[in-house]
């Protein structure tokens, strides 16, 4: 059994580091052709370096530069993405940040750019690949499915999260957006999922991973005890994005080596 999205159009957001890179890295492998998304001028270079390696790999694929929050943005990427490679086949929904506060202190600007990045760019990439798979329609040659979208989740969509409440209001609203379009478009043959990672060592969590005692006190909250790479995401994205999960929508899968288990029950409660 082999995984394949060959011929396949990928746009990843947020793929110019990080889990995006990976996930980008991962469909390329499996033969798709994919679009690295970066969100400004200065990352260009880190995208350039991602979509090298891909090519080095054997891989196909471009680099765009987007903003995911900005409306016009999107519908022209989307737009220039169509005219550039026929279609898009695969939405990876993973561009997302953290501005981290304590409740009382959090200012409206955390809170929108938080929003605005990991909700609002996500309905926005969405809304824009669902018209472009019901414009295309189902052509079995590349998927027995009309299109895919992958949300990319966080373990925060059900674990609440002290100092980080924009964060886990964007993940835990990401649930819902998922369910509802995996509900509204079955019909039409678009599969829609989310996957939930726990701790992956990128640099959006840089200090719970670059010192001995950061990563000894995050293991803790991990059963297998090992923090995630970017390719265990990959492989997943990689499966969900394929026919061999054709009967997978509306599920949130969660990849985090137990963190979803409540570790720190393991002996109380
Ligand atoms: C966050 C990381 C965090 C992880 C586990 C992710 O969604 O972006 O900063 O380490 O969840 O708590």
């Amino acid at each position: 059994m082999e995984i394949s999205l060959k011929d396949q159009v990928a746009v990843i957001t947020g793929a110019s580091s990080g889990i995006g890179a990976g996930v980008a890295k991962s469909l390329a492998s499996a033969g798709a052709t994919v679009v690295v998304n970066y969100p400004f001028e200065g990352s260009m270079e880190q995208a350039n370096s991602v979509l090298k390696e891909i090519i080095d790999a054997g891989g196909k694929g471009i680099i765009y530069q987007c903003d995911v929050s900005k409306e016009d943005q999107v519908v022209k990427m989307f737009q220039d993405i169509v005219s550039e490679l026929g279609t898009v086949d695969i939405l990876i929904n993973n561009a997302g940040i953290q501005k981290d506060a304590k409740f009382t202190e959090m200012t409206i600007d955390q809170w929108n750019a938080v929003m605005g990045v990991n909700l609002t760019g996500q309905f926005l990439c969405a809304r824009e690949a669902i018209k472009e798979f019901l414009r295309r329609g189902i052509d079995p040659s590349r998927s027995v499915a009309c299109g895919k979208i992958i949300h990319i989740s966080s373990v925060h969509e059900i674990i609440p999260w002290a100092g980080h409440a924009n964060y886990a209001s964007s993940k835990g609203a990401i649930r819902m957006l998922m369910q509802t379009l995996a509900q509204e478009y079955g019909a039409d043959k678009i599969r829609v999922n989310s996957i939930c990672p726990g701790a992956i060592q990128t640099p959006i969590n840089t200090n719970a991973w670059n010192t001995d005692n950061a990563l000894n006190s995050l293991l803790t909250l991990i059963p297998y005890n090992r923090i995630g790479q970017p390719e265990d995401i990959g492989n997943l994205a990689a499966f969900l994005a394929s026919d061999l999960s054709d009967y997978i929508t509306g599920s949130s899968i969660f990849i985090d080596g137990g963190m979803t288990t409540f570790e720190s029950f393991s002996t109380g409660g």
